[in-house]
């Protein structure tokens, strides 16, 4: 018999508060099921820069065998990821960049992609006309920049499509809700919001839904069942940018990079437009997606009940035998 070998892996999130991320790491762990070998070390920061920079270092010091980090901005969490890089330890940069060509794989959406559709989208629910307000995420991370940038570049060429105002609603929708609420009264012209993830849309809904005679279509990001698909099936949203957490993959690039298999270095997700045309048919898919987990997950319950009687039965015959 082989002799197995024993790996860990530590993994630094940003934040685990919203279903975006509990989601990520449901998937993770789900993917971890199968492989008993890895002993995985897990924390996350709060959104708090600053803590993850010193999480990160105290999961370094457990000498983990890859290194997995979703960094909260990039900057501050590029010099840690480069150490680990450096010292040898595998690192997959998850959803978030870092500044810095040093690490060993890359897992996330296209985020360029992402803005770019939803610009599109807004273009043709537009008609090419009318005043847009950008709620960005925490403006230093990459996909704050890189849906920025698509959704700019897919609008550039409507000269009559204009974003009037921009705010920072860091990823949040209580802090989208406070922002967008100081500002909404100024902008009755508004016809669409472009805010770059589904919890800060709602929140727009939220602000906008009671004031008389201004109702812009509103465009998200995530299409998760719980928010996305949900708030769009609800019709409080216009259409969400669908953006898969992508935890199966990164624990597969993960067994991958230890086993010193092949693996992509660059791994991106690619989104689709979710509207009220689809979003029925990706509820559907979604929840026979969960229906079909939980019969593997009680069929390999099944197994271990099996198994459980096998082995004590061959106890009860070796007794039988040797006595
Ligand atoms: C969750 C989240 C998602 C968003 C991603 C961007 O924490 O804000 O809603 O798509 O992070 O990094």
């Amino acid at each position: 018999e082989q002799k197995q070998r024993y790996y860990t892996i530590a993994f630094s999130q940003c934040v685990e508060s919203d279903d975006w991320r509990k989601t990520m790491l449901q998937e993770m762990n789900r993917e971890l099921a199968f492989h008993p070998n890895i002993n995985f070390l897990y924390r996350q920061a709060d959104g708090n820069s600053q803590k993850q920079v010193v999480q990160a270092n105290e999961l370094l010091k457990e000498d983990p065998d890859l290194f997995i980090i979703s960094p909260n901005e990039g900057e501050p969490l590029t010099p840690v990821v480069k150490q680990a890089f450096l010292k040898g330890i595998p690192v997959i940069v998850v959803d978030r960049k870092v500044a810095t060509p040093h690490y060993t794989a890359y897992i996330g959406s296209d985020n360029y992609e992402i803005g770019k559709t939803a610009g599109q989208y807004a273009v043709h629910l537009l008609k090419g006309k009318g005043k847009i307000i950008e709620i960005t995420g925490l403006p230093k991370s990459s996909p704050a920049i890189e849906r920025h940038n698509g959704f700019a570049d897919a609008i550039k060429n409507y000269p009559s499509l204009q974003v009037i105002q921009q705010i920072n609603g860091e990823w949040l929708p209580e802090t989208a809700k406070i922002e967008l609420s100081k500002i909404a009264a100024r902008y009755p012209d508004v016809d669409l919001v472009f805010a770059q993830n589904d919890m800060m849309a709602q929140a727009a809904y939220e602000v906008f839904k009671n004031m008389v005679g201004i109702k812009p279509y509103i465009i998200g990001v995530d299409g998760l069942p719980s928010t996305g698909l949900k708030f769009v099936s609800d019709k409080t949203i216009t259409a969400t940018m669908l953006n898969p957490t992508g935890g199966e993959e990164i624990i597969s690039t993960a067994v991958k990079i230890l086993n010193k298999e092949n693996f992509p270095r660059e791994n991106l997700i690619q989104t689709t437009v979710i509207d009220s045309t689809n979003v029925r048919i990706m509820q559907l898919q979604v929840a026979k997606a969960a229906s079909q987990q939980s019969q593997i997950e009680r069929q390999e319950n099944r197994l271990e009940e099996q198994k459980r009687i096998y082995n004590n039965q061959r106890t009860f015959v070796y007794i039988l035998v040797s006595s």
